[in-house]
């Protein structure tokens, strides 16, 4: 992606968007807006970026070329269309819009090129979760080479998986009292990560 685009980074206060945030500005772009809710309006950010509430308004009024969007699931399913509306290729970081008919999900180095169906149609990217990731750069070339048919996956999570809050609040506990609780659901004997 050129350096001059205009982005959006909405979510930017968070665990997900602050590395965004810094690998944006180690990488040269330049043109970088910050979006949060209205807790993290006005809060500056490194670089002197001043984050703005990520209101409807706000992200369909246009002049972004692309959006990351890290917010979780049902803000993202609220404010993505937004985004669109205002002519933004948008990737999103939550399931909002993973596994649905019509939006490419992707892994760069695993199939990048997908990324530019959404150009055309959804102008949505999603992404799976950041344990597949990973995973699914090491399965292509095994899968490529052998032919997979299928994986068995266990997923031992961090407490950085639950947003940037949880990880502070843990560094706030005495050890004996860590509370290692996750948020997330169980579907038979797995959870949605796997
Ligand atoms: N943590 C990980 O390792 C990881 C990895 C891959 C994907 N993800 C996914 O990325 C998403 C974000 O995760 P995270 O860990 O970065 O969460 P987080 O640390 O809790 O950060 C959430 C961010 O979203 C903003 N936000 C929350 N609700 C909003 C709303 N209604 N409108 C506008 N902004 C809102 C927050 O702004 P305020 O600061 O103003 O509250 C904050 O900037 C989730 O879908 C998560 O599943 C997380």
């Amino acid at each position: 992606m050129r350096t001059d685009a205009r982005i959006g980074v909405v979510g930017a206060t968070g665990a997900v968007g602050s590395v965004t945030m810094r690998l944006l500005r180690e990488r040269g772009y330049e043109n970088v807006r910050a979006f949060a809710s209205g807790r993290s309006a006005g809060k500056e950010l490194e670089g002197g970026i001043v984050v703005e509430e990520a209101t409807p308004d706000a992200l369909a009024a246009g002049g972004l070329d692309v959006v990351l969007f890290s917010v979780g699931t049902s803000a993202s399913r609220e404010l993505v269309p937004h985004a669109v509306e205002g002519e933004a290729l948008v990737i999103d970081k939550s399931s909002a819009y993973r596994l649905v008919d019509g939006y490419p999900l992707v892994v760069p180095e695993v199939n990048g090129g997908r990324a530019l169906e959404a150009i055309e149609t959804t102008r949505v990217v999603a992404n799976p979760n950041c344990c597949t990731i990973p995973l699914t750069c090491v399965l292509k070339p095994l899968h490529d080479a052998a032919g997979l048919r299928r994986v068995r996956v266990s997923t031992y999570q961090s407490v950085s998986g639950a947003g940037a809050h949880r990880m502070e609040a843990l560094l706030a506990e005495p050890q004996a009292e860590h509370n290692l609780v996750m948020d997330w659901s169980w579907d038979g004997d797995e959870t949605v990560e796997e």
